[in-house]
């Protein structure tokens, strides 16, 4: 498989490759909520019945995300399908995305014609002249895998300069939930702006392939033709409508993964292993011996992300005491290995 289309989440070829049954291993690969929001039973109808467009859904997305009355505001089965589409809706152009960052976007952007340049995420450190050669930019706020966030008002001024010029600003906001004043969603009228959200991961629901669409209502319109009708199944309408809804679960998540993610790093600190940063829902730490060490981790059992370019690792949140337990007793066995430099791993 090509690297750059390799994600997190694939127990099964994991269990083949290290012969470990899928439900033995403690899997950390992803950025995935392990206590996610609860699906109650379905009604008959809901499988039964076509969805609808005029069902609520729209209400509920827009004053989940605080959107205006005036943007486009799309359900879309997934943000990954909207991640394809969106290069659909222009014509051959200059495209930014984070590098590293999650790799479809550069993936779907080039197989549409479109020329992709890689924005490295040290260049945030200088000013944003990069953006004078750019039509659209994409960006992953937080970031995925560094957990990088760039502020509201860098990114307001980044659309700004491109929107000057007929170009967009993709915000992509899977990672943004249980963070105050970070997203975009608010300002999602304006012209040549859109922003993603999912519900794959603080919600933990990535099995049901749900997402929302917020921007500007023209593009939102012509996405919305692009994925035809009954995009987003009945299940799934009926499910995010009601996990959004659920604003008591938020907040309790939100501050549980707070306390989740600050004992994450107390862990690999202790282990010997800092994470430079992450986000609510994983850590990322950039080290050279990265790919040796998800090998160990997967010897024993627990599903790591490797990156190759730069050489990192991604840690997920454990779900229960028990994880908890076993991944410290594993980053006790990996310290071991790198105090004596065993790096056998
Ligand atoms: C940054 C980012 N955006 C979007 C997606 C796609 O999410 P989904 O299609 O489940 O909404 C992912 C999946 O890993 C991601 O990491």
């Amino acid at each position: 498989m090509n690297p750059s289309t390799i994600h997190g989440g694939r127990l099964i070829e994991a269990a083949r490759r290290w012969g470990i049954p899928p439900d033995h291993w403690l899997d950390l690969s992803t950025g995935i909520n392990r206590k996610g929001w609860k699906v109650p039973p379905l009604p008959p109808h809901v499988w039964q019945h076509l969805p609808e467009e005029d069902d609520g859904l729209d209400q509920v997305l827009r004053e989940w995300g605080g959107a205006p009355g005036s943007a486009g505001c799309l359900p879309v089965p997934g943000t990954q399908a909207a991640i394809q589409a969106l290069p659909l809706l222009r014509s051959p152009c200059r495209v930014g995305v984070p590098r590293p960052g999650f790799s479809e976007h550069a993936r779907c952007w080039a197989l549409a014609g479109h020329e992709v340049v890689p924005v490295p995420l040290e260049q945030l450190a200088g000013d944003d002249g990069w953006l004078d050669e750019l039509d659209v930019l994409v960006w992953i706020n937080p970031n995925n895998p560094t957990g990088i966030t760039v502020g509201r008002d860098r990114l307001l001024d980044w659309h700004a300069r491109l929107v000057a010029k007929g170009g967009w600003l993709v915000v992509d906001e899977a990672f943004a939930d249980g963070y105050g004043g970070i997203s975009l969603v608010p300002m999602s009228s304006a012209p040549g702006l859109v922003v993603l959200r999912s519900l794959g991961k603080f919600f933990g629901l990535a099995g049901i392939r749900a997402g929302a669409v917020y921007g500007e209502a023209a593009i939102t319109g012509a996405l919305q033709s692009t994925l035809g009708p009954w995009a987003l199944s009945h299940p799934a309408r009926y499910l995010m409508a009601r996990a959004l809804k659920d604003k008591r679960w938020q907040s309790h998540t939100a501050e549980r993964l707070q306390l989740d993610s600050e004992r994450l790093d107390q862990c690999l600190r202790q282990a010997g292993l800092p994470p430079t940063a992450g986000t609510l829902l994983f850590r990322y730490l950039p080290h050279p011996n990265a790919r040796l060490m998800a090998e160990s981790l997967a010897r024993q059992g627990v599903l790591v992300r490797y990156f190759e370019t730069p050489s990192a690792l991604r840690f997920g949140l454990p779900g229960d005491a028990f994880e908890w337990e076993r991944l410290e007793r594993t980053l006790g066995y990996m310290r071991n290995v790198i105090d004596r430099r065993l790096v056998d791993c």
